[in-house]
């Protein structure tokens, strides 16, 4: 699923007020306290005015006041600097007691619009707030001019006239003092024609001058916004901490949101602050590099500890979103925006860029899904591969490939042509006719899969379903050596999630369903035509990257949540099981039926809390977007709550890799299923650790509890009652048990003496 961003109701996203094109429909108005004439704009359904004032010169880049007044209804109000909501700057305004807060802020897509450091707001007099009315008065240096979606600069045409929008919301703000606050959707929004050349005045910058406040009406705050600061579940045994993951990190800040981990996981903030880091790339020097969406690409050092030791941005380019990635020899770094991919030399050493190369272009600018992964092919790194969604929910052109949605293609980067291969019409596709397929990940094979974002809000035969269907997916898209041609469904057909919904047939879960069925396009068509997915995930998951680990038998899988389910799912960390088939494949463990494959790694304590998406303040609660693997083993995870984004370091304790390593049939599947770590589950794990061994015992060969005995100098009865003890208590349990299951033979004997060593065995001789 993962529509965009957002929603909201009818009403909140209604629109009016729409200018014809050319019809000027700002005057000039004299403001006397602040000696300033404004071209000015009032809305006479909503009462809010807004006034702009600009220098003679209007050379870019230029700077401009911006005042707008609106009555103490409106909880919020913002300017829209290019007359649409994404892609322009966007000055958001607010009452604060007596005196307003004013906060530059850029939209990338449908949601909360978050904070742009391109833009700086200064407050001037007139700045406050009655009984009636709230004003804001500032000047703005940076709103007249900005790098659009295609990474150019655009500059607002100071002698002619141009399309402002303006947008109030009802809701107070989150924390009216702070410009970083996060703020609810719209009640309504609107346009019109402004003039610019009757905002030129004289003697502009005499008059910001002597308008300047002596004092900052509000404070600007970057630092980290701590809600909550419990990381671990507190009612349970935790388990003791691996020495790969640090206690803290000094600097990054306590936690925003609350989070539960599974039983012998441990997680640990190592940045906060950041502007929606998405993707994360480890480069060969260790450093960590993180996309962050609507600012560029940031360059974490990390120390041994896995904290962040220092951090300064690589690039500065606010289109690129979501993809990155890194060529084997660690010498060239790829990103992409919504429309192209780029690329640069890299020198890790130094932190630096080469100059930039379009790889690929022309992808759809707009629609529902934004995003476009990136990964090169692990068996030819001269292999990119870059996945588009579709446009829409249900985006019925997208069948036909030749669009360029809704698929995964690969490009050669030895033939990049001048000016980036087009999209739709170049390279060959990695199938097609995946909805969103936002996270995709190679195999010990090397064999691409990808996780596939399912559609909202879905019926059958105009029976709402929406709530527990479809599935979630994740697809097994193969060499992308070769081109795959396969469909993989979309826009037609889909997997079934909750059978009981559907009142006209029986399904099992993970079965082809369409929405309306006729007789040329029906559920049996979807069978015989459509690649069917390896394994169907929880509708409105949201499933926006994936990881295996370093034997592929678990993939690792951020579910970003979404809004299109009430109450809300996903916002966690999950894995999955993975095994080797006979036939050489990997496969997940759980068969297609299966609705308990994915196991909860790092979770927030009350999904159902958690918000969709923008119409709330935030979140609610952290939203797992990237992974990463850094050489050791560790794993990487960026949190992108657009008004804090994180980046934790998660592991897990030698519980969970001893688990890992015995026998997957006997113990690992029902560690698995442990959701908490508690004393029952030790205890239970300690016992089937001691039969597993105790089995293995009596079946090898004069291994007997007589003969150990015998060997150690006990009697029969002494030797029950040590081994009794040996596995106990136990300084090293573990360790002993594992060493003697692994070797088996007679070893074995050679483990116990050693264990009889110990100060407290030794005691009982
Ligand atoms: C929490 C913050 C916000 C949310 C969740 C939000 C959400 C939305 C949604 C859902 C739409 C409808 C899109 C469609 O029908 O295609 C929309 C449209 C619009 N919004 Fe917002 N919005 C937010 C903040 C703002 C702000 C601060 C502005 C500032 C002016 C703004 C200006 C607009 C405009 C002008 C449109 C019309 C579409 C366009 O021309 O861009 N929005 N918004």
């Amino acid at each position: 699923m993962r529509y965009a961003q957002v929603l909201g109701s009818a009403a909140a996203i209604a629109g009016y007020a729409f200018a014809q094109e050319g019809e000027v429909q700002s005057t000039v108005v004299y403001d006397a306290e602040t000696k300033i004439s404004y071209s000015s704009y009032t809305d006479s359904k909503t009462g809010m005015t807004f006034g702009v004032a600009l220098p003679k010169n209007v050379t870019d880049p230029y700077d401009a006041i911006i005042r707008i007044t609106a009555p103490v209804a409106n909880q919020w109000v913002g300017f829209a600097w290019g007359g649409t909501m994404v892609w322009n700057p966007l000055s958001v305004a607010w009452p604060n007691g007596q005196s307003g807060t004013t906060s530059a802020r850029f939209a990338f897509g449908i949601g909360l619009p978050q904070g742009y450091d391109q833009a700086e707001h200064t407050y001037l007099k007139g700045t406050k707030t009655n009984s009636t009315h709230w004003t804001v008065n500032a000047l703005c240096k940076g709103c007249t001019g900005w790098r659009n979606n295609e990474d150019t600069r655009y500059a607002l045409n100071g002698t002619g006239t141009t399309q402002f929008a303006w947008a109030y919301g009802l809701s107070a703000v989150e924390d009216p003092a702070r410009n970083d606050s996060a703020f609810n959707v719209h009640e309504a929004y609107g346009k019109w024609i402004h003039s610019m050349e009757a905002a030129r005045i004289d003697n502009f910058d005499s008059l910001v001058k002597i308008n300047l406040l002596t004092a900052p009406v509000a404070t600007p705050s970057t630092a980290p916004t701590t809600i909550v600061t419990s990381v671990a579940p507190s009612a349970t045994a935790k388990p003791a901490a691996p020495d790969a993951i640090p206690a803290s990190c000094s600097g990054a800040g306590s936690p925003v949101f609350p989070g539960n981990l599974a039983a012998g996981w441990k997680a640990t903030k190592i940045a906060g602050g950041l502007t929606s880091p998405r993707s994360i790339q480890f480069d060969s020097a260790g450093n960590m590099l993180v996309v962050q969406s609507g600012k560029g690409i940031s360059y974490h050092k990390i120390g041994m500890d896995g904290c962040v030791t220092s951090t300064k941005m690589l690039l500065s380019q606010n289109n690129l979103n979501h993809g990155l990635a890194m060529s084997p020899d660690g010498k060239t770094l790829y990103a992409s925006s919504m429309t192209q991919v780029y690329s640069w030399l890299y020198d890790a050493a130094a932190a630096t860029l080469g100059t930039r190369t379009v790889i690929v272009t022309g992808m759809v600018n707009g629609g529902s899904h934004l995003t476009r992964t990136l990964a090169l092919a692990p068996q030819n790194a001269n292999l990119l591969v870059v996945s588009h969604g579709s446009n829409a929910n249900i985006d019925t052109d997208a069948s036909d490939p030749k669009t360029g949605r809704a698929i995964i293609k690969v490009f050669d980067l030895t033939k990049v042509p001048s000016g980036g291969y087009t999209y739709a019409s170049s390279g060959y596709n990695a199938g097609y006719g995946q909805r969103n397929e936002v996270g995709i990940c190679f195999d010990k094979n090397n064999m691409l899969w990808g996780v596939e974002n399912s559609g909202d809000d879905f019926k059958r035969n105009g029976k709402d379903i929406h709530q527990n269907n479809p599935g979630e997916k994740i697809n097994y898209l193969g060499d992308v050596t070769k081109p795959n041609d396969q469909w993989y469904g979309y826009p037609t057909c889909f997997t079934v999630w909750q059978p009981s919904d559907f009142t006209d047939k029986t399904f099992k879960v993970g079965d082809w369903f369409v929405q309306t069925p006729t007789t040329s396009m029906n559920d049996d068509t979807c069978t015989q035509k459509a690649t069917a997915p390896k394994l169907t995930l929880f509708p409105h998951s949201a499933p926006i990257d994936c990881k295996f680990d370093v034997d592929s038998t678990t993939m690792y899988i951020t579910y970003h949540g979404s809004w299109n389910r009430a109450p809300v799912t996903g916002f966690k960390l999950v894995a999955i099981q993975f095994k080797l088939g006979a036939d050489g494949n990997y496969t997940p463990v759980e068969p297609l039926t299966s609705t308990s494959a994915a196991k909860d790694i790092f979770y927030n304590p009350a999904v159902e809390k958690c918000a969709g998406n923008g119409p709330s303040f935030s979140s609610g609660c952290f939203r797992p977007a990237g992974l990463a693997w850094d050489s050791q083993g560790r794993l990487f995870m960026t949190s992108d709550t657009s008004s804090n984004g994180e980046v934790w370091i998660l592991g897990f304790d030698s519980l969970t890799i001893f688990a890992t390593r015995l026998p997957r049939a006997v113990l690992f599947q029902p560690l698995r299923d442990l959701q908490a770590i508690n004393l029952t589950s030790i205890f239970l794990l300690l016992v089937l650790i001691i039969i597993c061994c105790a089995l293995k015992i009596d079946r090898a060969q004069h291994l007997s509890l007589n003969h150990v005995s015998a060997r150690l100098g006990y009697s029969a009865n002494e030797g029950r009652h040590l081994m009794t003890s040996v596995f106990r208590g136990i300084e090293r349990p573990l360790h002993f048990a594992r060493v003697a299951y692994k070797n088996g033979g007679p070893a074995i004997i050679d483990t116990i003496e050693e264990a009889t060593k110990v100060r407290w065995v030794s005691k009982q001789r």
